[in-house]
């Protein structure tokens, strides 16, 4: 087992290059399976996450071909509609093979992802807009069996916002007969690109980006070519990054209007974050203001973000709220952090940060993508040494990280435990 040794105090500073967005590589990767012929994308994040839905598209029959941060996937040879437990479980993005098959097989039979370290993670809302659309779906030995010989075009209202909710149910509608409206759908930016792919492909896709989107179904879709956009929650962890080490640093590749609430925050926190014509120049503050947050669907603070921000309140004059409204269990690198000396409190679904502490270096597990990262960040401006275990979590979202941060003058090591 893998571990990251980090030595504190170290300031950073210099040029960091931010990496394509996992959570719209995956849902972009996954649309290849609509058209037949090879779809080319590039700016592709070496991730974990992204090795695994490859293998899944390879496993349903497309054929996926890996050049550096390009990768081209021809779903021609489509003849498999199963995505197995053993893959879902590690990943639970897999579901969104669930759309593309109904719509391009008519069948599909994809492993329920069953639960989470960060709450139960339900995708009712998946199978209900599924069979909004016509599709019937039935549970059996932990499957969801969808069958659909036609989709038809419907109105489907989100109860709660789900962003892969949202891009599974486009992903349907695309060949459904007639108008499918979207309401209360997601609005993040991977929505947007995700439609955006689908629309150069030859989609009728209008809305992304807005809470209403509309799909008018079309026969056929031929592939395409695109560039996956930068990732936005890899940009704001390096920000805190440069927070808590009072760093100054440049943030290159980045597009700033994907996380204006983020850098509204941190400028709120007394960070100097200026735009730049390649990326951001972020500064960290002499003495860091105490803020609240609330987690919220985009464009509020992000929840993947929500971990991050609290390690940069442990260093925080004052007290600070973090109120987590998205998942139910995203609380879990308190403890761990609490082991490094924070004085935090939690309370239901919100974190009191006492900040002014000083967080010690210490032996800490990693328990999911985000809270991993907390750590590192925590490490980067505790004294003396923390060894982060379980990095095999963050290896699913950030692409060598160690190395990176190391870039910017951090003091890390990847060390086999
Ligand atoms: C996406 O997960 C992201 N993953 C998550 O990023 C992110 O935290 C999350 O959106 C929220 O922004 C990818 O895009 C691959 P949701 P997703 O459906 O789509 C409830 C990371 O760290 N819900 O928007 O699974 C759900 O329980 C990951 O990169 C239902 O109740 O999240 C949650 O409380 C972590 N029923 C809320 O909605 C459903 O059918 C939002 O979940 C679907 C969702």
């Amino acid at each position: 087992m893998e571990k990251i040794v980090i030595e504190g105090g170290h300031r950073l500073e210099g040029t960091v290059v931010v990496s394509g967005a996992k959570n719209a590589a995956l849902p972009i990767l996954v649309s290849a399976l609509l058209s037949d012929g090879t779809n080319t994308f590039d700016n592709v994040p070496d991730l974990k996450d992204v090795r695994t839905i490859k293998t899944l598209l390879a496993d349903l029959g497309a054929k996926v071909e890996t050049s550096g941060s390009v990768v081209k996937v021809d779903a021609t040879g489509l003849n498999n509609q199963e995505a197995p437990y053993d893959l879902v479980r590690t990943m639970r993005a897999s579901v969104l093979v669930l759309g593309p098959l109904l719509a391009r097989l008519g069948r599909a039979r994809v492993s329920l992802p069953g639960g989470c370290a960060i709450g139960a993670r339900p995708i009712n809302l998946h199978l209900k807009g599924l069979e909004e659309l016509g599709a019937v779906i039935s549970l059996s030995e932990g499957y969801i069996e969808a069958e659909a010989s036609s989709l038809k075009g419907a109105e489907i209202y989100f109860d709660i916002v789900t962003v892969t909710g949202t891009e599974n149910l486009m992903m349907a509608a695309v060949f459904a007969e007639g108008l499918t409206t979207l309401r209360n759908a997601a609005r993040e930016p991977e929505i947007v690109a995700l439609a955006e792919v689908l629309n150069q492909m030859g989609a009728q896709i209008t809305g992304a980006g807005t809470p209403v989107i509309e799909i008018r179904g079309v026969k056929t879709l031929k592939p395409t070519s695109f560039s996956i956009i930068p990732d936005r929650i890899e940009t704001g962890t390096f920000m805190i990054a440069a927070g808590v080490t009072g760093g100054d640093i440049k943030i290159v590749g980045c597009d700033p209007n994907h996380f204006r609430a983020v850098i509204n925050k941190l400028r709120q926190t007394g960070m100097t974050v200026e735009q730049e014509a390649d990326g951001l120049r972020v500064v960290g503050a002499e003495t860091i203001s105490s803020a609240d947050v609330k987690t919220l669907p985009y464009p509020g603070f992000p929840t993947d973000m929500q971990a991050q921000f609290m390690v940069l309140m442990c260093f925080a004059e004052g007290l600070s709220v973090i109120s987590e409204t998205i998942f139910e269990n995203r609380f879990i690198h308190v403890s761990e952090l609490q082991r490094m000396g924070a004085d935090i409190t939690v309370s239901g679904s919100a974190a009191v940060v006492k900040g002014g502490q000083r967080l010690t270096g210490a032996p800490v597990m990693a328990t999911d993508l985000r809270a991993s990262a907390s750590l590192i960040l925590a490490g980067l401006a505790a004294e003396g040494t923390t060894e982060v275990a379980r990095i095999y979590h963050i290896d699913r979202g950030y692409e060598s990280i160690e190395k990176k941060l190391s870039q910017l003058g951090g003091k890390l090591e990847r060390v086999n435990a």
